[in-house]
């Protein structure tokens, strides 16, 4: 048995919305991150919870067999086993709260709660082949398909919430946007990819001003709706004859208003450090966009993978290797819960 205690090997265990996801860390360097994304949703045009579950399910005992073949090491060789608490679906967190409290139990050994939002947040902390890190504190705009939020990171344990949407998050207006215009869900991908092909500057749509760091996305859908309203009246095929425009135009609205907060945000807070993390902090125009503002505004950049953008176990094991070094371990009467605020 391996009995290192700067680099235990922990099985990060996620399954809070449709992806069931799985990695083992040692340390803070990653030896896989097993990625089942359920496809079942597709055809429903966004996540469905009961067969979200029921797929969490099937897919839970074989992702944590791969993820532990992919590592080369057997569940004995474990440390901790860390898993997603919340927040996200009931049904789909009682799954990999379940199996994470069996595993645990049946090997031993502790148990770690890991908070969602703090876990894309730590996905920078992940060791990366050139050993760039923020250092904490850093900022953090965080932007999924649940969540939008702006974050000063304390440590790796400790959070101040600056900002977040007062509605709909920044991946539920690309989504809901994608289904107005026809598009398969999940609709940020979809949005990015046809933009690339658009003029951004051709459509112009409102966006709601709240006060402070804080968002509001649910106008900006709206106005998207009665803009496509109004386009078919004049023509049929209005979205067809004007897709790569209209989605141009709507990310770059997207994009702008993220960025406009979170330089509010930098100045605010005098930070030198910024970081992206979330499923929309996959999109490429927000990427290409971060790397000028920050440049203007003389902040360091941190811009997470591609794999640890999206949910990802990875970042589960990674939360659960701080709080294992404070061995803050929770007890076998640990349930998940849908809403969850950030650890101050
Ligand atoms: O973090 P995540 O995987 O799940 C949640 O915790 O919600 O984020 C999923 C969200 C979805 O709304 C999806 O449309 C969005 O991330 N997303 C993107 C892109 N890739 C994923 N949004 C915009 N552009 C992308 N390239
Ligand atoms: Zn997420």
């Amino acid at each position: 048995m391996i009995t290192s205690k700067e680099s235990p090997y922990i099985l990060g265990i996620e399954s809070s919305c449709d992806e069931t996801s799985v990695a083992v860390l040692k340390g803070t360097s990653v030896l896989s991150n097993v990625i089942c994304t359920q496809e079942v949703h597709a055809r429903y045009g966004g996540v469905v919870p009961e067969l979200a579950s029921r797929a969490h399910m099937k897919n839970i005992v074989p992702v944590v067999t791969d993820a532990l073949q992919q590592a080369n090491i057997t569940a004995k060789d474990l440390h901790a086993i860390a898993f997603t608490r919340g927040p996200g679906l009931m049904g789909a967190l009682l799954v990999g709260v379940s199996f994470a409290k069996s595993l645990a139990l049946g090997l031993n050994i502790p148990l770690i709660e890991v908070n969602h939002m703090e876990a894309h947040i730590l996905a920078h902390r992940i060791a990366n082949p050139e050993n760039k890190n923020p250092d904490f504190p850093f900022l953090c705009l965080t932007v999924s398909g649940g969540h939008t939020q702006i974050v000063q990171v304390k440590d790796a344990t400790h959070f101040k919430l600056l900002g977040e949407t007062l509605d709909d998050a920044a991946g539920e207006a690309f989504d809901k946007g994608a289904k107005l215009l026809g598009l398969p869900y999940p609709g940020g991908p979809e949005i990015d990819k046809y933009a690339r092909k658009g003029d951004p500057n051709r459509f112009r749509f409102p966006t709601s001003r709240v006060p402070g760091l804080n968002y509001s996305f649910s106008g900006i859908k709206t106005a998207l709706l009665y803009f496509l309203e109004d386009g078919m009246k004049k023509d049929a095929d209005f979205i067809t004859n004007n897709l790569n425009d209209i989605c141009a135009s709507y990310q770059n609205t997207i994009t702008n208003y993220l960025l406009e907060k979170l330089e509010a945000a930098v100045k605010e807070t005098g930070s030198t450090q910024v970081a992206i993390a979330g499923g929309v902090s996959a999109n490429s125009e927000l990427r290409q966009k971060l790397i000028e503002r920050a440049a203007q505004w003389g902040c360091e950049l941190f811009i997470p993978d591609f794999s640890y953008c999206t949910d990802n176990g990875a970042m589960i094991g990674i939360a659960g290797y701080y709080k294992y070094l404070e061995q803050d371990f929770c007890g076998m009467e640990v349930t998940p819960k849908n809403r969850m605020a950030l650890a101050t």
